[in-house]
């Protein structure tokens, strides 16, 4: 045995790592060169004014949308310009700004829509091995029930997800995300438009995610939640990465307080 201190498991240090990525809509930069990297096991807020390219970085982590150029790697694996699908397979899984359930299915259907490596996806499988299909979705199941029990949702089990009000809708957004067990999970304003208490237990979920070892890089505007449960903190301008590090650093940061920091301050974290 090693007598070293911190063992050396060989995992990467960053579930993500961005360099210079860009991305123009109509000739317009919409993230303009962002490198900034994403420690494992912790929770990472990306901020910056509207408009700064917070959404469009997760559109482009998640694979939604190509990057012009720059690279991303997930979990040190270059993953630049892969389709999403095989992001998601890879372990990454994100939430929408705008929730976006399938409004006419029940909500424990939406849940099942999506769980990775379903044996049930092969024409093999269904033939071949019904059994292993069956038994799987019978996991599944299970599993999206536990999960809806996780998120305060399984007594709406069957309710069609439209019917859901707005805050319960986030709550699905992150219960979906949950059910393919992502490694990586991109979370993109999970509390915007949400009553106090529910965000104080959308913030207790996120921490329990992170203690079961789901990397989390949540887009936020709540300097509050931020402080309370963010360990990095990425600021975003104008499609640049324009700093990094702990709130409290950011704080001191001159450049950080006038892009952004001076109007949030006064409008969100006094009282
Ligand atoms: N699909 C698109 N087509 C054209 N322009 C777009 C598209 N998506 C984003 N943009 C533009 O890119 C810029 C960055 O938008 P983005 O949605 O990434 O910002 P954001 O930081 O998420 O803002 P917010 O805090 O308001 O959600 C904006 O000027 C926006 O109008
Ligand atoms: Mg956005």
């Amino acid at each position: 045995m090693s007598d070293n201190v911190t063992p050396t498991t060989g995992a990467p240090a960053y579930a993500l790592q961005c360099q210079d990525l860009k991305k123009a809509f109509q000739g317009v930069l919409a993230v303009a060169g962002a490198t900034f990297d994403v420690p494992q096991g912790q929770i990472t807020a990306l901020i910056g004014p509207n408009g700064a390219g917070k959404t469009t970085i997760v559109n482009l982590l998640s694979g939604m949308m190509q990057s012009d150029s720059g690279r991303m790697q997930l979990v040190g694996t270059d993953v630049t310009n892969w389709p999403s699908h095989k992001i998601a397979r890879r372990g990454l899984m994100r939430s929408f700004q705008l929730s976006r359930e399938l409004g006419g299915l029940t909500v424990l259907e939406n849940l099942l829509v999506a769980p990775k490596h379903q044996a049930g996806e092969s024409l093999f499988n269904i033939f071949f091995r019904p059994l292993a299909v069956r038994r799987e979705e019978r996991e599944n199941v299970e599993r999206a029930l536990e999960t809806l029990k996780t998120y305060g949702l399984y007594d709406l089990r069957d309710n069609r997800a439209r019917e859901l009000s707005g805050g319960q809708k986030k709550l699905l957004e992150i219960a979906r995300a949950v059910m393919a067990q992502p490694r990586v999970l991109l979370l993109d304003e999970p509390m915007a438009g949400v009553n106090p208490a529910l965000i104080d237990r959308i913030g207790g979920y996120i921490l329990d995610l992170k203690a079961s070892g789901v990397t989390v890089l949540m887009v936020e505007h709540n300097l509050n939640v931020v402080e309370k449960i963010c360990d990095h903190v990425i600021v975003l301008a104008e499609g640049r990465t324009l700093a990094t590090g702990k709130l409290s650093d950011l704080r001191a940061n001159q450049d950080v307080v006038q892009a952004y920091l001076g109007e949030v301050i006064n409008a969100s974290t006094h009282g």
